[in-house]
């Protein structure tokens, strides 16, 4: 018997080949499917070979299969977690981002956890959704027998929390699976209780005599615990882009970092950690008589979420106060129409009751940072980050009010201020090779990372042609980065560029009218393989785009409505059709 399974073409030094083949080439079958399950769940899950790592069972582990719904990293950064705690378990995880998800990996699977996110309004992460369609859809197989758990992640501020998690736990029961780990639904603070979750499960999903299994002490540092490192950066630049005229403020913000940038690339966004509008803060305090307690202001004003107001808070409001008229609202199944377009001060304005700091703390969360896209290449910046960050403001139930992160960067920062940030990388939304072609469709803020996009392929030389639809109210007011586009166009990073200002003509034209007039040579460019990038706004913006190329496909190649929907959802599964809306 050969005792040299490993090749001298092995990517390896020679003397390191010897090393392994001295290892393995003695090695059982037993202990080569224990060592190949081992290394699998390790690259899976992302972590480091430890050499001080304890060794498992010696034996083969047991099949896990980890499926996660994410847009923006969470649901997928808990997935690696999962693998973790998995394989120290005696279980050998695979990971399946449900954008890549074939059903028949499903009933092929013997334990099964699907980590879940929500977005838009209740709907799936937007690379999940066909597979998700095909879940829910009446041609699923069944899966009779599947022990499974799942987890959701989601924010309480949604009408519809969590509404894809429980939607699918729900289906892989409807479709014979067995629960073993019930679901927990995550708020925006899902740290924790998803690493308690994550361990619970993985007890629950381990063999029954898994041999050595190592315990995983949650308590001291969740698995899924942030990491710490966020940057406080200074500010450079603060500008608002938009003319004196316009009724939108968009600020430009340049943030320096002493030490150096965080390591981010074109498509990753920052997040960043605002305080509360202080004006609010004392209304607050002041209608719940509370105006005399500074540490309670210092600690709402902070780091507290004291404008969101959820179904949760309604409830909690209701038991801890007992208010006759809160408990009305509830029990009549009024809540969630009445939260509509208030926040939490409305809640107690209208319903005022004696409240303590206590009680009054308790109808809020941590305050949550908010993303924001990274505008700029650090190849042509160096150790700056350009943020593009629009001012929301509104008036619902007869209040003015004021996006809490938008604004503190708006009205409570300026040049020379200092901001935390943390680095949130999305490697689903990156650059091809240089001598691809990329198509960017950005209205509003959702040109910022195609700024970033625009600058790396001045600074790489790309050879790839560069095409830009943008589009905003108007073009004397508030065209962003008009200057920037046109040096682009000028030295060649960006090769062509379509606008639509949908308040400069009788007829409001947006990005997608300007699609399908460009549809001949927007198909054709696509047909040359070229990446299509969709950024900003989710609502509206995103799925008129999807069915503008739709069409595109249908007219330009003459496909039936199913086929040109299929083209597109091909170019979805290539991964040449990516968003990163909001
Ligand atoms: C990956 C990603 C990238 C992003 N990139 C950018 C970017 O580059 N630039 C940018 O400006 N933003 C970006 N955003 C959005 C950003 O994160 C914030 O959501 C946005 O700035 C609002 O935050 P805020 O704290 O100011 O508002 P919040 O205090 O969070 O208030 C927003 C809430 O107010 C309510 N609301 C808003 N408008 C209305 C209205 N007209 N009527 C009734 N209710 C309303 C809604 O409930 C909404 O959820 C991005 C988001 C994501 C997820
Ligand atoms: C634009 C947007 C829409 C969202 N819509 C919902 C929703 O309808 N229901 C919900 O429970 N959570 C919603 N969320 C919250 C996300 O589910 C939550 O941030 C989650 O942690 C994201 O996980 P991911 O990073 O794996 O995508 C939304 C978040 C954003 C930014």
């Amino acid at each position: 018997m050969s005792m040299s399974p490993i090749p001298k073409t092995a990517p390896f030094a020679e003397e390191e080949i010897d090393l392994l083949n001295r290892v393995v080439g003695t090695a059982s079958p037993v202990q080569r499917a224990w060592l190949a399950g081992f290394l699998a769940g390790l690259d899976a899950s992302g972590a480091a070979l430890v050499p001080a790592h304890p060794a498992g069972p010696a034996r083969p582990a047991e099949p896990l299969t980890i499926v996660y719904a994410s847009e923006s990293g969470n649901s997928e950064k808990l997935a690696g977690d999962l693998a973790k705690a998995a394989r120290k378990n005696g279980l050998k995880p695979t990971l399946i981002d449900m954008a890549d998800l074939e059903l028949s990996a499903l009933t092929a699977a013997k334990r099964l956890v699907v980590i879940a996110a929500t977005w838009g309004e209740g709907e799936p992460p937007a690379r999940a959704t066909r597979a998700y369609n095909e879940l829910i859809g009446e041609g699923a197989p069944r899966l009779d027998g599947v022990e499974f758990g799942v987890l959701a992640l989601g924010d309480t501020a949604y009408a519809e929390f969590c509404a894809i998690g429980k939607k699918i736990d729900e289906r892989l029961a409807a479709l014979g699976g067995k629960r073993v780990a019930d679901r927990v639904d995550c708020d925006l603070d899902y740290a924790e209780p998803a690493a308690r979750w994550i361990g619970d499960a993985v007890k629950a999903l381990a063999p029954p005599n898994a041999g050595r299994v190592i315990e995983v002490d949650f308590g001291a540092k969740p698995a899924a615990a942030p990491s710490t490192d966020i940057f406080e950066a200074e500010i450079t630049e603060h500008v608002d882009l938009n003319s004196s005229r316009s009724d939108k403020e968009t600020i430009h913000l340049a943030l320096s970092f002493e030490g150096g940038a965080p390591a981010y690339e074109p498509g990753d966004s920052l997040d960043l950690y605002p305080e509360n509008d202080p004006a609010y803060v004392d209304e607050l305090l002041k209608i719940a008589g509370l105006e005399g307690d500074e540490k309670l202001r210092t600690e709402f004003t902070k780091s507290r979420d004291v404008t969101t107001l959820s179904l949760k808070t309604v409830e909690t409001y209701a038991s801890s106060t007992g208010h006759q008229y809160v408990k009305a609202l509830l029990d009549q199944g009024q809540a969630r129409e009445w939260i509509a377009g208030r926040q939490l001060i409305d809640l107690i304005a209208t319903f005022p009751i004696a409240l303590d700091a206590d009680k009054l703390r308790a109808l809020t969360r941590p305050l949550a940072p908010r993303a924001y896209s990274i505008a700029s290449s650090r190849r042509e910046v160096g150790d700056e980050a350009h943020l593009l960050i629009s001012a929301v403001r509104y008036e619902s139930q007869g209040r003015a009010r004021k996006g809490v992160a938008s604004n503190y960067v708006a009205e409570g920062l300026k040049r020379g201020g200092h901001v935390r940030v943390k680095l949130k990388p999305n490697k689903h939304f990156a650059l091809p090779a240089t001598d691809k072609d990329v198509i960017m469709v950005g209205p509003g803020t959702g040109v910022a990372p195609f700024r970033a996009f625009v600058q790396e392929r001045r600074a790489t030389e790309a050879r790839g042609r560069s095409w830009l639809f943008f589009g905003d109210r108007t073009f004397t007011h508030d065209f962003l980065y008009q200057l920037d586009w046109q040096d682009a166009l000028k030295d060649g990073s960006l090769t062509r560029m379509d606008v639509a200002f949908s308040r400069d003509t009788p007829e409001k034209v947006y990005v997608q009218h300007k699609l399908w007039e460009r549809r001949a040579d927007l198909i054709q460019w696509l047909e040359g393989g070229a990446y299509f990038y969709v950024c900003g706004d989710a609502k509206a913006m995103a799925k008129d785009v999807r069915a503008a190329l739709v069409r595109a496909y249908a007219d330009v190649k003459g496909l039936s409505p199913e086929a040109a929907e299929q083209a597109v959802v091909t170019l979805e599964r290539e991964k040449r059709y990516l968003q990163d809306t909001y």
